[in-house]
């Protein structure tokens, strides 16, 4: 997952603007909060529950939410917090097509359920990933040769099954995941290869027939910025809109990485997808760096966390944002990418990070 440069704060940039306002209002903080000690004392002050992301994100209409997965769930510190801080829950793996349906038409909700429930139990609500995705495909379903006939029905019976399941108790779903290449052409995936490009409206129609009220999604990385990768979904979702195919938003990943700069068109994308009458979301969102983690790259790291926060919150279509996981102890980037890690709010200690303050700071 590499990502093309982006350049990063003339000093006319509305992101360099929106970065000195940030400061201002550090400085006010401070300055309140100084006051704020002197008339009531500190005593008085640790009584008040500081409130969270969610909270904060909750004033501007928005979402603030976390993946999670499983084998973490019997880690009761970080529960605690993924119960407390957020307000909304992706499965990073649980309702995957492997972990789903690992025969045919044998279907297993048992991991996607254990995180409904939790979420239920915590008041938030949950974005369902993925039903259509060329990764994590059971074995059964990869390791043959399938007519179109065929896959269109495994595909229709897949996602319909897994769809009425969670009807009612996800309030999204990607329904297909990244779809394209980074020049905006078709990902010769499985299903593109025998199914041909159709089978993303498909995909959306069959699941609004399964759920007609939860939201449809196609989700992507490296589609933050505008580019032949954002554009392509710009086109494709200007096509289905056309044809009235069931398309509620896009779900921008956001996996993004120091050293490939920052996407200063982010907000401009969400915004030509709003104007097409699309949702967007911040679906997977963690900026890793190449360790060690110096403060100078932990500071860069929270000016981005916020400038991304700014630009949701300066679009009214985008609905929330998520991370990939809240703590590096839990990140998939340090498997997938040699060198790399300390991408998330919370280090492997479950403390709170500069990126963490930066984040509350653009939330107020
Ligand atoms: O389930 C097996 C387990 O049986 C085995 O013992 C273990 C040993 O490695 O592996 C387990 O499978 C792992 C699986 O996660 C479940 O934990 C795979 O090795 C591992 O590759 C897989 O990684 C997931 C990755 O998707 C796969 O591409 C990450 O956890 C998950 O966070 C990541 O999520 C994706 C999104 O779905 C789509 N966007 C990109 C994002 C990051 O890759």
């Amino acid at each position: 997952m590499t990502r093309a440069g982006g350049s990063y704060g003339s000093p006319t940039h509305p992101h360099v603007r929106s970065r000195t306002m940030r400061k201002n209002r550090l400085r006010l903080a401070g300055v309140l909060a100084a006051v704020l000690v002197a008339v009531t004392g500190p005593a008085a002050q640790a009584h008040d529950k500081p409130p969270t992301l969610a909270d904060l994100a909750e004033r501007h209409g928005r979402y603030f939410g976390s993946a999670t997965d499983n084998p973490e769930l019997v880690d009761e510190p970080y529960k605690a917090l993924l119960g407390s801080e957020f307000d909304q829950i992706t499965p990073g793996n649980g309702m995957k097509w492997y972990a789903t349906e690992p025969q045919q038409g044998v279907f297993d909700f048992t991991e996607g359920d254990e995180i409904v429930n939790l979420a239920r139990a915590n008041h938030q609500k949950v974005r369902g990933h993925t039903l259509v995705w060329h990764s994590q495909l059971p074995g059964w379903l990869t390791g043959r040769e399938w007519t179109a006939t065929e896959l269109r029905a495994v595909l229709k019976k897949h996602i319909q099954t897994e769809v009425r399941h969670y009807r009612g108790k996800v309030f999204a779903w990607d329904v297909v995941n990244e779809a394209f290449n980074e020049d905006g052409t078709y990902r010769e995936t499985i299903f593109y290869k025998t199914l041909g490009p159709g089978y993303i409206a498909d995909a959306l129609r069959w699941a609004r027939q399964a759920d007609p009220k939860v939201k449809l999604y196609l989700n992507d990385y490296n589609i933050e910025g505008i580019g032949p990768k954002s554009d392509a979904y710009h086109n494709l979702a200007k096509e289905l809109k056309a044809q009235r195919v069931p398309l509620d938003g896009i779900g921008l990943q956001a996996h993004l990485a120091l050293q490939y700069g920052y996407p200063t068109t982010l907000e401009d994308n969400l915004r030509r997808f709003a104007e097409l009458g699309l949702d967007t979301a911040l679906t997977e969102v963690d900026i890793r760096m190449i360790l060690p983690a110096t403060e100078e790259k932990l500071a860069q790291q929270a000016e981005w966390y916020a400038d991304l926060t700014d630009a949701c919150l300066a679009v009214r279509r985008c609905v929330g944002i998520t991370v990939w996981d809240y703590t590096d102890k839990y990140s998939w980037i340090p498997a997938f990418f040699e060198g790399q890690g300390a991408a998330l709010p919370w280090d492997e200690q479950l403390r709170p990070k500069p990126a963490y303050y930066a984040i509350r700071e653009a939330l107020r």
